[in-house]
């Protein structure tokens, strides 16, 4: 699949701005601040409807008007295409997607409709930051590709709310206690299904992350994620006894101890050392790198199409072959490329790109 048109009101810098690419390396130039994120955080939204960036619907609406529209046109998917429409009005926020003309409620009829993969430079974060950041990476992930996982992870999010609420109330309403036994079957069901689809999900990424990170990287090194579930077991039955087990200390505590939000994905090298522990920000780059290549082949071999792949500003932090390497590895996959960057001497070595230049709120083509 492949963006070939994409049409922006009141986002951010651009006004009305309608933006064309290519089916294959797109390249967006432009100074510093003059708006080529933008256009990647358009894409971004259309396909996981939030931004990448840590911020409300305001702050993308235009400054000073009431509302944003983005429209995303694709060709070679089951769909052509995605609009997005926020508005804001007296501090209350409406956000609308309609696919091929018709709205859209449920989250899993439109999150990840398009493959959308993302390279940005703080990517090492999912290596090297707290545990939630990985855990969110393959949550997003297993959520474009499976829908039912996605629904699991909603209801999951539900209940486990519910329950956290039950347990803060009991030390003042003591009998409420029993209302635990519904919610634990509930929280164990759904524990059950989401920590299968995790493991599911993480054989087939390290099956290509191993050899993706060996060949960008050129070492020798067995760099495999293991997903280290905090639940003992696998099956609905098995978990809600564990869960019962621990419910003095939960009620303890007032809140859920253990369970698929305490999870953990661990990236470790040879001989099963904690791969933060000895690489360098650079092999750290290049790991984190290899995931994003692995999930656009998880993302084909699941849904048998290609992906939008974004690339903020990644390629000026490598050397010139792995530059290379990174671009043919989605190129040789008939992915789309859409590259930003300050100066297009970035990408000099591709032989065929169109470009697209950011200038006074505008994009031109080259
Ligand atoms: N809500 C907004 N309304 C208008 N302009 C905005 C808004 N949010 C950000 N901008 C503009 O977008 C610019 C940043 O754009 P960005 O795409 O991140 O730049 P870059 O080309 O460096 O990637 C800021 O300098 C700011 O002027
Ligand atoms: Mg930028």
């Amino acid at each position: 699949m492949f963006i070939y048109r994409l049409l922006l009101k009141t986002f951010r810098n651009y006004v009305n701005e309608t933006i064309s690419f290519s089916p294959g390396i797109n390249v967006i130039s432009g100074s510093n601040g003059s708006g080529k994120t933008n256009i990647l955080e358009a894409i971004y939204i259309a396909s996981h409807i939030k931004s990448f960036r840590n911020c409300t619907d305001k702050d993308i609406i235009q400054w000073g008007k009431q509302d944003y529209y983005i429209s995303v046109h694709v060709e070679n998917a089951d769909i052509s295409t995605i609009e997005v429409g926020a508005s804001v009005t007296n501090q209350q926020s409406e956000k609308k997607v309609k696919i091929d003309g018709k709205e859209k409620k449920k989250i899993s009829d439109f999150y990840g409709r398009i493959n959308v993969v993302t390279f940005f430079p703080d990517d090492t974060t999912i290596i090297s930051g707290a545990p939630d950041i990985i855990r969110r990476y393959f949550d997003r992930l297993i959520s474009k590709v499976d829908k039912e996982y996605i629904e699991l992870l909603t209801s999951f999010r539900k209940i486990l709310k519910n329950r956290n609420q039950v347990l803060k109330d009991i030390p003042h309403k003591r009998d409420i206690i029993k209302q635990l036994d519904i919610w634990d079957s509930m929280y164990s069901d759904c524990a059950s299904a989401l920590v299968m689809k995790r493991k599911h999900y993480i054989e087939h990424f390290n099956i290509y992350f191993k050899e993706l990170y060996k060949e960008l990287s050129g070492f020798n090194d067995n760099v495999i994620i293991h997903y280290c579930p905090s639940l003992h077991n696998n099956d609905a039955v098995d978990i809600k006894h564990e869960v019962s087990k621990r419910r003095n200390i939960d009620v303890k505590m007032g809140t859920t101890t253990i369970g698929p939000h305490r999870d953990v994905y661990v990236v470790n090298g040879n001989e099963n050392i904690a791969f933060k522990s000895y690489a360098s920000t650079g092999q750290r780059r290049l790991a984190s790198i290899a995931m994003k290549l692995a999930e656009v082949n998880v993302i084909y071999e699941v849904k048998k199409s290609k992906s939008i792949v974004l690339l903020d500003d990644v390629l000026s932090e490598l050397d010139d072959d792995r530059r290379k390497s990174v671009l043919q590895k989605l190129i040789d996959g008939s992915n789309q490329v859409i590259i930003t960057c300050a100066s297009s001497n970035d990408v000099n070595f591709v032989d065929n790109y169109k470009h697209l230049k950011v200038v006074n709120n505008r994009v031109l083509e080259k």
